[in-house]
Protein backbone atom coordinates (compact mmCIF):
# COMPACT_ATOMS: atom_id res chain seq x y z
CA UNK A 1 0.00 0.00 0.00
CA UNK A 2 1.55 3.72 -0.84
CA UNK A 3 2.27 6.36 1.94
CA UNK A 4 -0.34 8.48 0.41
CA UNK A 5 0.89 10.75 3.47
CA UNK A 6 4.62 10.35 2.73
CA UNK A 7 3.76 11.03 -0.93
CA UNK A 8 1.64 14.06 -0.16
CA UNK A 9 4.53 15.73 2.06
CA UNK A 10 7.47 14.59 -0.54
CA UNK A 11 5.57 16.42 -3.72
CA UNK A 12 4.48 19.32 -1.67
CA UNK A 13 8.24 19.99 -0.77
CA UNK A 14 9.70 19.52 -4.04
CA UNK A 15 6.60 21.98 -5.59
CA UNK A 16 7.50 24.46 -2.69
CA UNK A 17 11.54 24.36 -3.94
CA UNK A 18 10.69 24.32 -7.77
CA UNK A 19 13.28 27.17 -8.95
CA UNK A 20 11.47 28.31 -12.07
CA UNK A 21 8.44 27.60 -13.88
CA UNK A 22 9.76 24.94 -16.02
CA UNK A 23 10.94 22.76 -13.05
CA UNK A 24 7.76 23.22 -11.57
CA UNK A 25 6.10 21.80 -14.92
CA UNK A 26 8.04 18.48 -14.70
CA UNK A 27 7.07 18.11 -10.86
CA UNK A 28 3.12 18.42 -12.06
CA UNK A 29 3.84 16.05 -15.27
CA UNK A 30 5.18 13.38 -12.86
CA UNK A 31 2.46 13.72 -10.50
CA UNK A 32 -0.95 14.72 -12.06
CA UNK A 33 -0.02 13.99 -15.90
CA UNK A 34 -1.51 10.95 -17.87
CA UNK A 35 0.83 8.47 -16.37
CA UNK A 36 1.70 10.42 -12.82
CA UNK A 37 2.22 9.17 -9.89
CA UNK A 38 -1.05 10.46 -9.01
CA UNK A 39 -3.15 9.64 -11.83
CA UNK A 40 -1.88 5.97 -11.45
CA UNK A 41 -3.50 5.80 -8.21
CA UNK A 42 -6.58 6.98 -9.41
CA UNK A 43 -6.81 4.40 -11.88
CA UNK A 44 -6.10 1.77 -9.53
CA UNK A 45 -9.22 2.64 -7.82
CA UNK A 46 -11.34 1.07 -10.64
CA UNK A 47 -9.66 -2.25 -9.41
CA UNK A 48 -10.46 -2.03 -5.89
CA UNK A 49 -12.96 -3.83 -4.00
CA UNK A 50 -16.02 -1.16 -3.13
CA UNK A 51 -14.76 -1.02 0.34
CA UNK A 52 -11.60 -0.85 -0.45
CA UNK A 53 -12.61 2.34 -2.71
CA UNK A 54 -14.79 3.97 0.12
CA UNK A 55 -11.82 4.02 1.67
CA UNK A 56 -9.09 4.95 -0.33
CA UNK A 57 -10.89 6.72 -2.96
CA UNK A 58 -11.35 10.30 -0.55
CA UNK A 59 -7.63 10.09 0.66
CA UNK A 60 -6.43 9.71 -3.19
CA UNK A 61 -8.66 12.79 -4.11
CA UNK A 62 -7.81 14.64 -1.86
CA UNK A 63 -3.97 13.81 -2.36
CA UNK A 64 -4.84 15.17 -5.82
CA UNK A 65 -6.20 18.20 -4.50
CA UNK A 66 -3.76 19.57 -2.44
CA UNK A 67 -0.82 18.21 -4.69
CA UNK A 68 -3.18 20.33 -7.34
CA UNK A 69 -3.34 23.34 -5.34
CA UNK A 70 0.62 23.27 -4.19
CA UNK A 71 1.44 23.85 -7.85
CA UNK A 72 -1.17 26.55 -8.56
CA UNK A 73 -0.12 28.32 -5.60
CA UNK A 74 3.77 27.74 -6.36
CA UNK A 75 2.98 28.40 -9.88
CA UNK A 76 1.78 31.75 -9.16
CA UNK A 77 4.67 32.95 -6.86
CA UNK A 78 6.68 32.11 -9.65
CA UNK A 79 5.14 33.83 -12.50
CA UNK A 80 4.38 37.46 -10.10
CA UNK A 81 8.70 36.57 -9.42
CA UNK A 82 9.09 36.42 -13.39
CA UNK A 83 7.29 39.70 -13.53
CA UNK A 84 9.04 41.49 -10.88
CA UNK A 85 12.48 40.86 -12.12
CA UNK A 86 11.37 41.72 -15.59
CA UNK A 87 9.79 44.83 -14.06
CA UNK A 88 13.38 46.22 -12.62
CA UNK A 89 15.79 44.79 -15.90
CA UNK A 90 13.24 47.09 -18.54
CA UNK A 91 12.62 50.24 -16.11
CA UNK A 92 12.30 52.89 -17.92
CA UNK A 93 14.19 55.56 -16.22
CA UNK A 94 11.78 59.29 -16.76
CA UNK A 95 14.67 61.50 -15.42
CA UNK A 96 17.48 60.53 -18.73
CA UNK A 97 17.57 63.30 -21.40
CA UNK A 98 15.67 61.96 -24.22
CA UNK A 99 18.56 61.19 -27.05
CA UNK A 100 18.60 64.17 -29.53
CA UNK A 101 17.13 64.50 -32.37
CA UNK A 102 17.82 64.86 -35.75
CA UNK A 103 16.58 68.27 -37.04
CA UNK A 104 17.13 69.71 -40.29
CA UNK A 105 18.74 73.26 -40.64
CA UNK A 106 18.86 76.06 -43.16
CA UNK A 107 22.31 76.41 -45.65
CA UNK A 108 23.92 79.70 -44.99
CA UNK A 109 23.65 80.30 -48.34
CA UNK A 110 19.75 79.93 -48.33
CA UNK A 111 19.54 82.03 -45.10
CA UNK A 112 21.40 84.60 -46.86
CA UNK A 113 19.64 84.58 -49.71
CA UNK A 114 16.18 85.13 -47.79
CA UNK A 115 17.77 88.30 -45.76
CA UNK A 116 19.07 89.50 -49.31
CA UNK A 117 15.52 88.66 -51.11
CA UNK A 118 13.59 90.07 -48.01
CA UNK A 119 15.83 93.97 -48.10
CA UNK A 120 15.48 94.17 -51.97
CA UNK A 121 11.55 93.22 -52.17
CA UNK A 122 10.98 96.33 -49.14
CA UNK A 123 12.54 98.38 -51.92
CA UNK A 124 10.08 97.39 -54.31
CA UNK A 125 12.19 94.49 -56.72
CA UNK A 126 10.14 91.89 -58.15
CA UNK A 127 12.11 88.54 -58.40
CA UNK A 128 12.62 87.09 -61.48
CA UNK A 129 14.32 83.98 -62.62
CA UNK A 130 16.16 81.94 -65.59
CA UNK A 131 17.56 78.81 -66.26
CA UNK A 132 20.86 77.07 -65.28
CA UNK A 133 21.59 75.58 -69.43
CA UNK A 134 21.91 79.24 -70.92
CA UNK A 135 23.04 79.61 -74.61
CA UNK A 136 25.75 81.60 -76.35
CA UNK A 137 23.33 84.66 -76.89
CA UNK A 138 22.05 85.09 -73.75
CA UNK A 139 24.91 84.96 -71.52
CA UNK A 140 27.32 86.75 -73.93
CA UNK A 141 26.33 88.20 -77.23
CA UNK A 142 23.21 89.91 -76.08
CA UNK A 143 25.20 91.13 -72.73
CA UNK A 144 27.52 92.97 -75.64
CA UNK A 145 30.53 90.41 -75.56
CA UNK A 146 32.12 91.05 -78.99
CA UNK A 147 32.33 87.48 -80.58
CA UNK A 148 35.31 85.54 -79.90
CA UNK A 149 36.65 88.43 -77.29
CA UNK A 150 39.04 86.48 -74.87
CA UNK A 151 36.53 87.87 -72.21
CA UNK A 152 34.34 84.79 -72.81
CA UNK A 153 37.12 82.91 -71.82
CA UNK A 154 38.07 85.07 -68.71
CA UNK A 155 34.48 83.48 -67.15
CA UNK A 156 36.10 80.12 -67.53
CA UNK A 157 32.69 78.75 -68.95
CA UNK A 158 31.39 75.15 -68.87
CA UNK A 159 30.84 74.66 -72.22
CA UNK A 160 28.14 71.57 -73.43
CA UNK A 161 28.71 69.28 -75.74
CA UNK A 162 27.99 70.37 -79.54
CA UNK A 163 23.63 69.44 -79.17
CA UNK A 164 22.23 68.11 -82.84
CA UNK A 165 21.72 71.59 -83.80
CA UNK A 166 25.94 72.08 -83.69
CA UNK A 167 25.16 74.48 -80.44
CA UNK A 168 27.11 74.53 -77.51
CA UNK A 169 24.80 75.61 -74.63
CA UNK A 170 26.80 76.47 -71.35
CA UNK A 171 26.43 76.53 -67.50
CA UNK A 172 25.38 80.35 -67.33
CA UNK A 173 28.41 82.16 -65.55
CA UNK A 174 26.45 85.14 -64.37
CA UNK A 175 23.38 85.99 -63.72
CA UNK A 176 23.48 88.38 -66.25
CA UNK A 177 21.48 86.84 -68.60
CA UNK A 178 18.27 86.96 -66.89
CA UNK A 179 18.21 90.48 -67.36
CA UNK A 180 18.03 89.83 -71.21
CA UNK A 181 15.36 88.06 -70.95
CA UNK A 182 13.11 89.81 -68.78
CA UNK A 183 13.86 93.06 -70.80
CA UNK A 184 13.11 90.96 -74.42
CA UNK A 185 10.33 89.82 -72.11
CA UNK A 186 8.99 92.53 -72.01
CA UNK A 187 9.47 93.50 -75.88
CA UNK A 188 7.63 89.85 -76.50
CA UNK A 189 4.04 91.43 -76.99
CA UNK A 190 2.97 87.87 -78.05
CA UNK A 191 2.85 87.18 -74.72
CA UNK A 192 -0.21 87.40 -72.49
CA UNK A 193 -0.81 90.65 -71.34
CA UNK A 194 -0.34 90.40 -67.90
CA UNK A 195 3.32 88.59 -68.14
CA UNK A 196 4.19 91.00 -70.74
CA UNK A 197 2.97 94.27 -68.48
CA UNK A 198 4.92 92.47 -66.06
CA UNK A 199 8.03 92.58 -66.99
CA UNK A 200 7.65 95.92 -69.44
CA UNK A 201 9.56 99.36 -68.49
CA UNK A 202 9.64 100.60 -65.79
CA UNK A 203 11.68 97.02 -64.62
CA UNK A 204 13.08 96.41 -60.90
CA UNK A 205 13.97 93.02 -60.74
CA UNK A 206 16.14 90.85 -58.70
CA UNK A 207 17.82 87.63 -59.54
CA UNK A 208 18.66 85.18 -57.55
CA UNK A 209 20.19 81.58 -58.91
CA UNK A 210 23.68 79.51 -59.10
CA UNK A 211 26.14 80.31 -61.63
CA UNK A 212 28.80 78.28 -62.89
CA UNK A 213 32.93 78.80 -63.14
CA UNK A 214 35.72 76.14 -63.48
CA UNK A 215 37.64 77.53 -60.79
CA UNK A 216 38.39 76.78 -57.16
CA UNK A 217 40.46 77.45 -54.58
CA UNK A 218 39.24 79.07 -50.29
CA UNK A 219 37.06 82.08 -52.16
CA UNK A 220 35.81 80.31 -55.12
CA UNK A 221 33.97 77.25 -55.95
CA UNK A 222 33.22 75.87 -59.25
CA UNK A 223 29.37 76.58 -58.50
CA UNK A 224 28.55 79.36 -56.41
CA UNK A 225 25.13 82.03 -56.11
CA UNK A 226 24.81 85.59 -57.17
CA UNK A 227 22.17 88.06 -56.94
CA UNK A 228 21.76 90.03 -59.94
CA UNK A 229 19.61 93.12 -59.57
CA UNK A 230 18.67 95.42 -62.69
CA UNK A 231 16.62 98.78 -62.79
CA UNK A 232 14.82 99.78 -66.21
CA UNK A 233 13.17 103.21 -66.22
CA UNK A 234 13.45 106.90 -67.69
CA UNK A 235 15.76 109.11 -66.46
CA UNK A 236 17.73 106.47 -63.94
CA UNK A 237 21.55 107.73 -63.33
CA UNK A 238 24.80 105.96 -60.95
CA UNK A 239 23.33 108.06 -57.86
CA UNK A 240 20.35 105.54 -57.83
CA UNK A 241 22.79 102.55 -58.25
CA UNK A 242 24.93 103.93 -55.52
CA UNK A 243 21.89 104.77 -53.31
CA UNK A 244 20.75 101.43 -53.32
CA UNK A 245 23.59 99.57 -52.92
CA UNK A 246 24.48 101.58 -50.01
CA UNK A 247 21.27 101.35 -48.25
CA UNK A 248 21.09 97.27 -49.18
CA UNK A 249 24.67 97.09 -47.53
CA UNK A 250 23.39 99.11 -44.29
CA UNK A 251 20.20 96.94 -43.68
CA UNK A 252 22.46 93.58 -44.82
CA UNK A 253 24.55 93.77 -42.18
CA UNK A 254 22.71 95.42 -40.19
CA UNK A 255 25.02 98.59 -39.20
CA UNK A 256 24.39 102.40 -40.32
CA UNK A 257 28.57 102.77 -40.39
CA UNK A 258 29.67 100.53 -43.35
CA UNK A 259 31.77 102.35 -45.60
CA UNK A 260 31.56 101.69 -49.03
CA UNK A 261 34.01 102.28 -51.69
CA UNK A 262 32.81 102.76 -55.60
CA UNK A 263 36.03 101.82 -57.80
CA UNK A 264 36.11 102.36 -61.60
CA UNK A 265 35.50 98.78 -63.82
CA UNK A 266 35.11 97.57 -66.99
CA UNK A 267 32.43 94.93 -67.61
CA UNK A 268 30.83 94.48 -71.61
CA UNK A 269 27.62 94.87 -70.88
CA UNK A 270 27.57 98.25 -68.67
CA UNK A 271 29.27 101.96 -69.01
CA UNK A 272 30.24 103.26 -67.25
CA UNK A 273 30.74 100.05 -64.93
CA UNK A 274 32.43 99.83 -60.66
CA UNK A 275 33.11 97.22 -58.19
CA UNK A 276 31.97 97.61 -54.99
CA UNK A 277 34.08 97.29 -52.25
CA UNK A 278 32.87 97.40 -48.08
CA UNK A 279 35.00 98.34 -45.36
CA UNK A 280 36.47 95.98 -43.11
CA UNK A 281 39.28 95.03 -40.64
CA UNK A 282 41.16 92.26 -41.81
CA UNK A 283 44.02 92.88 -38.89
CA UNK A 284 42.52 89.92 -36.05
CA UNK A 285 43.02 87.23 -38.54
CA UNK A 286 39.25 87.21 -39.36
CA UNK A 287 37.45 89.79 -41.16
CA UNK A 288 34.93 92.28 -39.35
CA UNK A 289 32.42 94.23 -41.71
CA UNK A 290 32.13 97.81 -40.87
CA UNK A 291 35.60 98.28 -39.11
CA UNK A 292 39.02 99.36 -39.87
CA UNK A 293 40.53 100.30 -43.26
CA UNK A 294 40.90 98.01 -45.28
CA UNK A 295 38.17 97.23 -47.97
CA UNK A 296 37.26 93.61 -49.69
CA UNK A 297 35.17 93.63 -53.25
CA UNK A 298 31.77 92.62 -52.97
CA UNK A 299 30.06 92.84 -56.29
CA UNK A 300 30.11 94.47 -59.94
CA UNK A 301 27.25 96.59 -61.15
CA UNK A 302 27.01 100.16 -63.55
CA UNK A 303 24.89 101.80 -66.02
CA UNK A 304 23.21 99.26 -68.78
CA UNK A 305 25.35 99.42 -71.90
CA UNK A 306 22.70 100.80 -74.83
CA UNK A 307 24.03 97.80 -76.85
CA UNK A 308 22.70 95.77 -74.24
CA UNK A 309 19.09 97.93 -74.19
CA UNK A 310 19.11 97.57 -78.10
CA UNK A 311 20.28 93.88 -77.78
CA UNK A 312 16.51 93.66 -75.61
CA UNK A 313 14.88 95.85 -78.17
CA UNK A 314 14.78 99.09 -75.87
CA UNK A 315 15.37 102.41 -77.27
CA UNK A 316 18.64 103.52 -75.20
CA UNK A 317 17.25 107.42 -75.47
CA UNK A 318 13.72 106.31 -73.94
CA UNK A 319 15.34 104.09 -70.75
CA UNK A 320 18.14 103.89 -69.14
CA UNK A 321 19.15 101.67 -66.04
CA UNK A 322 21.22 100.06 -63.49
CA UNK A 323 22.89 96.98 -63.27
CA UNK A 324 24.12 94.70 -60.46
CA UNK A 325 25.61 91.56 -59.39
CA UNK A 326 26.49 90.28 -56.26
CA UNK A 327 28.02 87.20 -54.75
CA UNK A 328 25.46 85.31 -52.20
CA UNK A 329 28.25 83.28 -50.91
CA UNK A 330 30.98 85.93 -50.17
CA UNK A 331 28.75 87.93 -48.43
CA UNK A 332 27.15 85.33 -46.49
CA UNK A 333 31.04 84.64 -45.58
CA UNK A 334 31.56 87.77 -44.30
CA UNK A 335 28.19 88.39 -42.42
CA UNK A 336 28.53 84.90 -40.79
CA UNK A 337 32.18 84.42 -40.90
CA UNK A 338 32.52 81.27 -42.57
CA UNK A 339 36.15 80.68 -43.04
CA UNK A 340 36.17 78.12 -46.69
CA UNK A 341 33.95 78.80 -49.01
CA UNK A 342 34.64 75.26 -50.07
CA UNK A 343 33.14 73.48 -47.43
CA UNK A 344 29.88 75.20 -48.08
CA UNK A 345 29.12 72.93 -50.67
CA UNK A 346 31.12 69.89 -49.34
CA UNK A 347 28.02 68.65 -48.02
CA UNK A 348 29.12 67.73 -44.71
CA UNK A 349 26.13 67.88 -42.22
CA UNK A 350 28.41 68.43 -39.13
CA UNK A 351 29.35 71.46 -41.26
CA UNK A 352 25.59 71.73 -41.61
CA UNK A 353 25.07 71.81 -38.27
CA UNK A 354 27.82 74.08 -36.90
CA UNK A 355 26.98 77.32 -39.36
CA UNK A 356 23.15 76.18 -40.59
CA UNK A 357 20.51 77.85 -39.21
CA UNK A 358 16.97 76.93 -37.47
CA UNK A 359 14.08 76.92 -39.33
CA UNK A 360 12.31 78.58 -36.90
CA UNK A 361 13.98 81.07 -35.86
CA UNK A 362 13.07 84.41 -34.39
CA UNK A 363 11.61 87.42 -36.43
CA UNK A 364 15.19 88.61 -38.29
CA UNK A 365 15.47 92.37 -36.67
CA UNK A 366 16.81 93.82 -39.92
CA UNK A 367 13.83 92.56 -41.80
CA UNK A 368 11.12 91.85 -39.40
CA UNK A 369 10.99 88.93 -41.19
CA UNK A 370 11.11 85.32 -39.66
N1 LIG B 1 27.79 89.71 -64.17
C1 LIG B 1 28.92 90.33 -63.52
C2 LIG B 1 29.81 89.23 -62.96
O1 LIG B 1 29.37 88.14 -62.79
C3 LIG B 1 28.47 91.24 -62.41
C4 LIG B 1 27.68 92.40 -62.93
C5 LIG B 1 26.29 92.34 -62.98
C6 LIG B 1 28.30 93.55 -63.35
C7 LIG B 1 25.56 93.38 -63.46
C8 LIG B 1 27.59 94.61 -63.83
C9 LIG B 1 26.22 94.53 -63.88
O2 LIG B 1 30.96 89.46 -62.64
Amino acid sequence: MTDLTAMQADLSARVTAAADLAALEAIRVEALGKQGSISELLKSLGKMSPDERREQGPKINGLRDAVAAAVAARKAELEAAELDARLAAERVDLTLPPPPERKGRVHPTMQVLDEMIAVFAEMGFALAEGPDIEDDFHNFTALNFPPKHPAREMHDTFWLPEDANGERKLLRTHTSPVQVRVMQQGQNRSLPAWIAQGQAPPIRVIVPGRVYRSDSDATHTPMFHQLEGLVIDRNIHMGHLKWTLDAFIRRFFESENVGTRFRPHHFPFTEPSAEMDVQCDRSGGSIKIGEGTDFLEILGGGMVHPNVLRNCGLDPDEWQGFAFGLGVDRLGMLKYGVPDLRDTFAADTRWLEHWGFSAFQAPNPATGLS
